[in-house]
């Protein structure tokens, strides 16, 4: 099996394992090495031929392998990178690297708005975290920004595509989990953009999932859209029995009002379990749920800072202990 070092943590993996899949690897085996972990928009574990379109996940090899241990002459993607033996890639300790993954950054927010006050994705954009963890304060762009006016695809999804960065994830969705292709990216170039064939999509059981591999606010839930800062929200694991999906879910909580239904995603920001649109869309009571807890939010964004897991355990820890004051009041009242 092909041994590889990222940032200096050394990891044996499979034969045909990508750089990016081999740093979630380390990351994984040991959380205090998640930095070796190159940021992706594009490429969604789940989605077959994902991966390769947005450039965010760049890294330099500055050891090709044993074999060949030249270093690769420019920035490859390691997410379309496969392991070599020996090989030595940097994530984070090129000044280079970085400096080009600013230029990658600066690229993906030419046209993007930054309206994250308003937008819905606010606080779980990956856009947002790789903005502020790689980006520029300042863009030198000059030139007009292509805008689009939000078009709703069907009663359930709005699409934004003033903020799309054209990661093809939910065109993959599209086309692996819907029945029949049939949307795509039409055009090439700048003036690219997702087909309003979409649209036709939005009859299909599986769409909804589009909204949860969408890294921006491109693709947002219409159901949940300005009903609450997402931070705002407790979000709770629960499950029903479901023909068509494992009906898996997170469920966003407001007091008791389930505002949101979403796939479970994992440290990586992405759904292990597809769900279907009518746990998505059509189950927004409580009593439909059975719920097993507070979901933990592993990843560094706005509601990873919640507090609401803490809450939920001293609600608990509270519910059966005496109201101390309540018991002193009763004794004073007695003894009066
Ligand atoms: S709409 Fe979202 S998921 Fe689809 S290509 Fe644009 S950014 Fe990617
Ligand atoms: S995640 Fe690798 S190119 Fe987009």
């Amino acid at each position: 099996m092909p041994k590889v070092t990222i940032d200096g943590v050394m990891i044996e993996v499979p034969e045909g394992t990508t750089i990016l899949q081999a740093a979630r690897m380390i990351g994984e085996r040991n959380k205090a090495d998640r930095h070796v972990v190159p940021p992706a928009m594009c490429y969604y574990t789940n989605l077959k031929t994902s991966g390769g379109y947005c450039r965010s996940c760049l890294v330099k090899v500055s050891k090709g392998s044993d074999r060949d241990p030249r270093p690769m002459p420019k920035p490859v993607a390691s997410c379309r990178t496969n392991v070599m033996d020996g090989m030595e890639v940097q994530n984070t300790t090129s000044p280079e690297l970085l400096d080009a993954r600013k230029g990658v950054v600066e690229f993906l927010l030419i046209n993007h708005p930054l309206d994250c006050p308003i937008c819905d994705q606010a606080g779980e954009c990956h856009l947002q975290d790789l903005s502020y963890e790689n980006g520029t304060e300042a863009s030198r762009y000059e030139f007009e920004r292509r805008t689009f006016v939000p078009i709703d695809i069907g009663d359930t999804i709005k699409l934004h595509m003033t903020r799309c960065i054209l990661c093809y994830r939910c065109v993959k969705v599209a086309d692996q989990i819907t029945d029949g292709r049939v949307h795509g990216v039409i055009n090439r170039g700048d003036v690219s953009e997702i087909s309003t064939y979409i649209q036709n999509a939005v009859d299909n059981d599986f769409s909804g999932n589009m909204i949860d591999v969408c890294p921006v606010g491109a693709l947002t839930d219409r159901t949940f859209r300005f009903a609450s800062r997402v931070w705002f929200t407790k979000p709770e694991d629960a499950h029903r029995s479901c023909e068509r999906c494992s009906g898996r879910v997170v469920l966003w909580l407001k007091g008791n009002e389930v505002l949101r239904v979403t796939g479970r995603k994992d440290q990586w920001g992405e759904v292990k379990e597809f769900i279907c649109n009518t746990c998505r869309f059509e189950k927004k009571d409580l009593a439909d749920w059975k719920v097993e807890g507070p979901r933990h939010i592993d990843r560094h964004s706005v509601i990873g800072q919640g507090h609401y897991e803490l809450e939920t355990k001293q609600q608990l820890l509270k519910a059966p202990a005496p109201n101390v004051p309540e018991l002193v009041r009763n004794k004073e009242l007695k003894e009066r």
